[in-house]
């Protein structure tokens, strides 16, 4: 390989790193902030973990897993999901003996409800843990 070659080559390595920037960009959208947020609160302040499993994976009995699992007690749509963790599951309602508390017993404020709705939306989309 020429000299002058090696450094056509530079240019045009340099080039696509130039045009992947913006798309890396992209990738960080608000959207995935929230869900990176909303990741933290489900293992932390939202306590969720508790109940749900820090995977979603279903710790108090399996009708708690949330991962890759078809929602009984909502639509895994945002609103839905909002609304549900605001208000929880009452012991009548559950499927279990327990019930969830108005958002799992936290404090969180309503942007941090979202975010974490958002992750669960995340853990629907995936295949249960084994
Ligand atoms: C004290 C335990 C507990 C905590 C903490 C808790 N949950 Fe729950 N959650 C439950 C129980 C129990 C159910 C209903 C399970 C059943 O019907 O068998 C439930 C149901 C759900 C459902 C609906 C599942 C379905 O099948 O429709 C979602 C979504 C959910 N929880 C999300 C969360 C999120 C997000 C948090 C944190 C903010 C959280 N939960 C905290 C116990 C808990």
């Amino acid at each position: 390989m020429t000299v002058r070659c090696r450094v056509l080559l530079l240019c045009v390595l340099g080039a696509s790193i130039g045009r992947a920037a913006p798309v890396l960009g992209q990738v960080t959208s608000t959207d995935s902030i929230a869900v990176a947020k909303g990741k933290a609160l489900f293992h932390g302040k939202g306590l969720c973990f508790s109940c749900h499993g820090k995977e979603g994976e279903g710790l108090l009995a399996p009708s708690t897993r949330l991962a890759g699992r078809v929602l009984v007690h909502t639509k895994p749509t945002l609103p839905e999901l909002i609304a549900l963790i605001k208000t929880g599951v009452d012991s009548a309602h559950s499927s279990i003996t327990q019930s969830m508390p108005e958002r799992g017993g936290s404090r969180m404020t309503d942007t941090e409800v979202e975010a974490v709705a958002k992750y669960v939306m995340e853990l629907q989309k995936r295949a249960p843990p084994r």
